[in-house]
């Protein structure tokens, strides 16, 4: 196995957690939509909630990541998999960022209030608009599909370093041991 640089600890802090949160994220709102309907309002206060947690989170990570690179792709990886995996990373970039803001917009376009964190009131994006809320409530469910698929890919690409080429970059992430 070649040895690769390792990810720096807090950006393996934030990756995992932000892993954690963004995938319940998907199950609260399939379940959402797909639920108990006695259970919307008590999964919406959750899904806004922690939604808003991951949009600070990933500023703090796009800031951490620019000031910090990320160790370099193993020298003997072709060239489509250097790109693919470049592209991936601005797509989850980009998704960690577009789905909240696109879900504080839509429910700015409809009207409400928005609490948070069981009080504090978010300042609305937008004015009250009954199409854009219709717009941008389908741009959300269209985004919260893409960022599952982005997520599956990111996994196969993971376990294909990690199983199968086996050359650190799993790791570089994954392994809590000294390389
Ligand atoms: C990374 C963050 C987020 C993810 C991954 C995410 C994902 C989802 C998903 C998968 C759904 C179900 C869509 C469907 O099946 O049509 C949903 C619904 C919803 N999301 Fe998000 N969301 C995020 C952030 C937010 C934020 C920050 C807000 C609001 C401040 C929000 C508000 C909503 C609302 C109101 C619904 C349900 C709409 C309805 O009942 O028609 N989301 N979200
Ligand atoms: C919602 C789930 C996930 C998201 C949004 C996500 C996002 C990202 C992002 C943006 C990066 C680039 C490094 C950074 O700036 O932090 C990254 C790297 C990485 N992720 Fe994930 N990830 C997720 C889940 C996973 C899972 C489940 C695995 C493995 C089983 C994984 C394995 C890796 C590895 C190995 C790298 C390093 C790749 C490299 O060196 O280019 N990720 N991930």
């Amino acid at each position: 196995m070649k040895l690769h640089a390792r990810f720096r600890p807090l950006a393996r802090l934030l990756h995992w957690s932000m892993a954690v949160l963004i995938i319940a994220m998907l199950f609260i709102g399939a379940g959402m939509i797909g639920g108990a309907p006695e259970r919307y309002s008590a999964l919406l206060r959750v899904h806004k909630s922690i939604g808003i947690t991951i949009l600070l989170l990933a500023a703090i990570r796009l800031v951490y990541r620019l000031l910090h690179p990320a160790p370099a792709l193993p020298a003997d990886l072709p060239r489509l998999q250097r790109a693919a995996a470049f592209a991936s990373q601005v797509l989850l970039y980009a998704l960690m960022f577009a789905l909240p803001m696109v879900g504080w917009a839509m429910l700015s376009a409809e009207g409400y209030p928005i609490l948070i964190y069981g009080g504090l009131q978010l300042p609305p994006l937008m004015h009250a608009d009954a199409m854009w809320y219709a717009h941008l409530r389908s741009l959300h469910s269209l985004l919260g599909y893409l960022l599952f698929f982005t997520v599956l890919l990111h996994l196969g690409a993971a376990l294909f370093h990690g199983l199968i080429r086996r050359d650190g970059v799993l790791s570089s992430m994954a392994s809590l041991r000294r390389p």
